[in-house]
């Protein structure tokens, strides 16, 4: 007898907040930021100016987009003893394992300032965390690749900092690649919110404790990892490898059919889409532009993905379960094309999801409604026995 709770393995049919944030239509493949179309945002807006959107819950003026900036280039910079966590890591520690411990460890810096009943202390945390990803996710690749930390500089945007950290080395000269800055800040602006996904509903749950901020999205970072979310991004690329050639896509497209085998296609399906993903469709028009600009445009692994959406999407299989290429399925032959190594992609969505899992944060805080988030569950193990001394038991 479940009495008063509804029994719903995976929360699919459980709506556990109200939001004014982020609006999905899955059936109709429709993505809005506080009412604002994804593809319209893509197109003509900045991550800066969407972290802000997202935040503040209206699109900035021309000043306070140009102070929002400032305040967020102000807090680029980390303590440099939380740079010294780095040298900590074995040399190849995967970077969401060093990203996702010293987001958390940013709570030992800031305590004195942060109080999470304060909408001014709570705007605060919000700038840092959002200001401070880039810095502590490129320390995270500088480790990784073995070379020296590059400090973030004021006078160049927020992904254009970015790529200077990841990029930059001391003895070189580095430039940015316009094409590579405008795609990769598309990108974050694609992954920056989506409603109450794994991740972001980690967060509200560890936030609905009344824990600090930087410890909720550090468990939002531990839940993006996973391959069926974030972590598909860097498992596509994996995928695209081992399936190795075109004429293998037939045989890997039925080990994913098959129950038996725990192959699936990663990238592709999608809780709440049930057509095309939008995010996907943008993503796929700004992989084939970034591949001719950076002269790349015959990159076998962008021929393997589109023969392999194509004879998936032909399949009854994928067609009856309406299982459609998802935002992760694209994104990862992008960062490729810039430089970047597969174990970081998951990384740059974390960036990406950042201003969206705090302004879910902070929505929670500020909803009369919050309380702790306590599911149910349905008991099945032995009912009520009497404790056996160990000497009785055989
Ligand atoms: C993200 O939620 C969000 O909003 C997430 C996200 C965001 O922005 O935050 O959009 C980001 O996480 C994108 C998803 C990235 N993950 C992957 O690409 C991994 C591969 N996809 C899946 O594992 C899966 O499709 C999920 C996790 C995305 C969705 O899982 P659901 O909603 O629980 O769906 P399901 O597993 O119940 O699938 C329904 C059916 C099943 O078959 P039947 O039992 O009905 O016969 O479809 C099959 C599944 O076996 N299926 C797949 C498949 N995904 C689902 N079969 C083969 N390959 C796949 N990828």
């Amino acid at each position: 007898d479940l009495g008063y709770f509804t029994y719903d393995p995976g929360y699919s049919s459980t709506g556990c907040c109200q939001s004014d944030i982020t609006f999905i239509d899955g059936d109709q493949g429709v993505l809005l930021y506080r009412g604002y179309p994804i593809e319209q945002l893509a197109e003509q807006s900045s991550f800066v100016e969407v972290s802000y959107l997202l935040l503040n819950g209206e699109l900035p003026d021309k000043r306070q987009l140009e102070q929002f900036d400032d305040t967020i280039t102000r807090h680029t910079l980390v303590n440099e003893s939380l740079r010294i966590f780095f040298n900590g890591f074995h040399h190849d520690a995967h970077p969401m394992a060093m990203l996702t411990g010293v987001v958390g460890s940013l709570s030992a810096f800031y305590h004195d300032t942060i109080d999470i009943n304060d909408p001014e202390s709570r705007m605060l945390s919000a700038h840092r965390i959002i200001a401070k990803m880039p810095t502590i996710a490129a320390a995270s690749f500088k480790h990784m690749v073995g070379e020296p930390f590059v400090h973030p500089q004021n006078r160049l945007s927020y992904t254009g900092n970015l790529l200077n950290m990841l990029f930059a080395r001391p003895s070189e000269e580095y430039e940015i690649n316009p094409v590579a800055e405008k795609a990769l800040d598309q990108l974050l602006i694609l992954h920056a919110d989506h409603e109450q996904n794994a991740s972001t509903s980690t967060v509200r749950m560890a936030g609905s404790t009344g824990t600090n901020p930087f410890a909720a999205i550090a468990s939002g970072c531990a839940a993006l990892w996973g391959p069926a979310h974030g972590g598909a991004n860097e498992a596509v690329l994996n995928m695209l490898s081992e399936i190795g050639t075109v004429d293998q896509v037939p045989r890997f497209i039925e080990k994913a059919k098959d129950k038996n085998d725990p192959f699936r296609l990663m990238g592709f399906g999608h809780r709440v889409y049930k057509n095309y993903d939008p995010r996907a469709t943008i993503i796929r028009k700004t992989c084939h532009e970034v591949l001719d600009e950076l002269g790349v445009a015959n990159d076998p692994q962008l021929e393997l993905a589109m023969k392999l959406e194509e004879i998936a999407l032909a399949d009854d299989y994928f067609v009856e379960r309406k299982l459609y290429p998802n935002v992760d399925f694209y994104s990862g032959i992008i960062y490729r094309a810039l430089g970047i190594p597969t174990e970081f992609f998951t990384v740059l969505f974390a960036i990406g999801r950042t201003p969206g899992w705090i302004a879910q944060w902070i929505e929670m805080l500020e909803d009369p409604e919050q309380r702790i988030s306590r599911p149910r569950q349905l008991y099945t193990g032995a009912a009520r026995r009497d404790y056996t001394p160990l000497h009785r038991r055989n």
